[in-house]
């Protein structure tokens, strides 16, 4: 979207991140236990989020054994349950955490494989929309403030979004968000992205509206899978047959851990500012770019819409105001 020039970025090596704190939601498995291990490994202290506490303390465990010296901490949050994002939030904000400030959250948490029929969350609603959009439209709103204070005069706070290529294939506006008329299990996954990209770059022109000192950046991992990815007891042991049928993907596909590196791009770059889109150099493999958000989660009159429709859906009002006061 930005066509400025850029440092050479290698994912590899990443600036010391030490006295930083990243919130990563889906962190017990895929891209977020990536991510999550990258920020520990330069320096960074992450609270890993996920749903299920077994899964969340193999990850911890994972990162504490293979980053020696690595500062993570736990927090459960299910991204798909309101109560559960808001009293997460609440404990970020002011609670037992080790530090109360936070300098960015990567909003990965989703789900990938969508049910075959619609099925909705307790409060009614659609569960890919719920889990992959508004469980982050809220928890991002709540944590806004946080992310303002933690910004200081030469570093802004950061929240980054998980969009995906699939958006490119097609139109996908979601006139009908709930997809209450026509529940497909692709349409879901590939609207809900529509949403999240729509939100992210709404979030961007609003903070910027308010003078907000926290960017919004989307990223996406191309193709990513689990058996081009190294095992990790408890967070990814994919089966014989798996790693052999990911095989010969390989052409187009990259492990997760791969896939993990624009998303952290997104999140630690300081050459990197909100509405910025990060995503693989070869769209499904490679180093993490610059890249371009489908016109349809750009279109302005998408954008304003679905935010309202989520708020409408979440009654959560971000606090724009309350943010830029500090
Ligand atoms: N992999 C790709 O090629 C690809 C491409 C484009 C975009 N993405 C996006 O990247 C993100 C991560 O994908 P991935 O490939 O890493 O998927 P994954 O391996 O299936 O991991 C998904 C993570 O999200 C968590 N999650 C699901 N529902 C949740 C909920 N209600 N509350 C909290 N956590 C929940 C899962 O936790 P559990 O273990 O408890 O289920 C898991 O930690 C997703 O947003 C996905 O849409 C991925």
């Amino acid at each position: 979207m930005n066509p400025r020039p850029r440092q050479p970025w290698d994912p590899s090596s990443l600036p010391d991140l030490t006295g930083r704190t990243y919130l990563v939601t889906g962190a017990n498995a895929g891209l977020g236990y990536f991510a999550s291990e990258q920020l520990a490994r330069a320096g960074a202290h992450v609270v890993l989020s996920g749903r299920h506490p077994n899964r969340l303390h193999a990850a911890h465990d994972a990162i504490e054994a293979r980053v020696p010296g690595a500062s993570v901490e736990t927090l459960i949050i299910d991204v798909a349950n309101p109560g559960s994002v808001r009293s997460a939030a609440a404990s970020l904000k002011g609670g037992p955490f080790s530090r109360n400030r936070l300098d960015g959250v990567l909003l990965n948490a989703g789900i990938v494989h969508t049910p075959k029929h619609r099925r909705t969350t307790r409060d009614g609603r659609e569960l890919v929309l719920a889990t992959n959009a508004l469980g982050h439209f809220v928890l991002a709103g709540e944590l806004l403030t946080t992310l303002a204070k933690g910004a200081s005069h030469h570093r802004r706070g950061r929240m980054v979004w998980l969009g995906s290529m699939s958006t490119r294939m097609g139109a996908h506006e979601p006139k009908d968000i709930q997809l209450e008329k026509n529940y497909g299990a692709w349409r879901a996954y590939v609207q809900s992205k529509v949403v999240v990209q729509a939100l992210a770059l709404e979030a961007d022109a609003r903070l910027r509206d308010a003078d907000v000192p926290v960017d919004s950046v989307l990223a996406h991992p191309g193709y990513s899978i689990g058996g081009r990815t190294p095992e990790v007891a408890g967070v990814n042991q994919p089966s014989a047959w798996k790693r052999f049928r990911d095989g010969l993907q390989s052409p187009v596909a990259q492990g997760k851990q791969h896939g993990a590196w624009a998303p952290v791009r997104a999140l630690v770059d300081p050459d990197v500012t909100g509405g910025d889109y990060i995503g693989p150099r070869f769209l499904t493999r490679g180093a993490p770019v610059v890249v371009t958000p489908s016109s349809t989660s750009r279109d302005p009159e998408v954008r304003e819409k679905v935010w309202a429709r989520c708020e409408e859906l979440t009654g959560v009002r971000w606090p724009f105001a309350k943010a830029a006061r500090r």
